[in-house]
């Protein structure tokens, strides 16, 4: 991992190629507010420990984040776990963490596991999501 740029109030890490040259093949941003935007690795460099790289290095910026993740996101949701992330299963939580976005939820969280469903403007479509948080 060997580059850093700072836009504003993001961080974006991107993880650098090979000694053939530099190229993206994983990345990752978070909102001065702790939000997790994004977290990727190209297809053909995943499970091999990057994506867990990249979310480490972003940890070692932001220590508290909290992060949406789809539910059978499995890979997403163990790389968080692994990093002391937890599910928020508490519906008032959810909804204070959620702030704005709260206006967009269709399904309130679950009481079991607290996943919800929300409009998602990116995909232009409803999803289900469960909320993360790490203190
Ligand atoms: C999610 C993503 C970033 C993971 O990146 P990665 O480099 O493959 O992840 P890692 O190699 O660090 O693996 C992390 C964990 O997930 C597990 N894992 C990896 N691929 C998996 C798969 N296909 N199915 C289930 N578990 C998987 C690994 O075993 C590891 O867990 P462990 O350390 O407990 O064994 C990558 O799959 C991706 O870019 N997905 C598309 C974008 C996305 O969904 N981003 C997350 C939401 S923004």
């Amino acid at each position: 991992m060997d580059r850093v740029y700072r836009q504003d109030y993001e961080l974006l890490l991107v993880l650098t190629g090979s000694p053939d040259g530099l190229y993206p093949v994983g990345s990752s941003y978070i909102r001065s507010d702790g939000r997790r935007a994004a977290t990727a690795v190209d297809p053909e460099h995943r499970s091999r420990g990057l994506g867990n790289a990249i979310v480490q290095a972003t940890l070692a910026r932001y220590a508290y984040q909290v992060s949406e993740v789809r539910p059978g996101n499995v890979a997403q949701r163990r790389i968080l776990e692994n990093n002391g992330f937890c599910p928020v299963i508490d519906p008032a939580v959810v909804r204070r963490l959620l702030g704005s976005l709260w206006g967009q939820v269709v399904s309130p969280p679950s009481e079991l596991d607290g996943s919800y469903t929300r409009f998602s403007l990116a995909a232009a479509t409803v999803r289900r999501y469960v909320m993360y948080e790490r203190r």
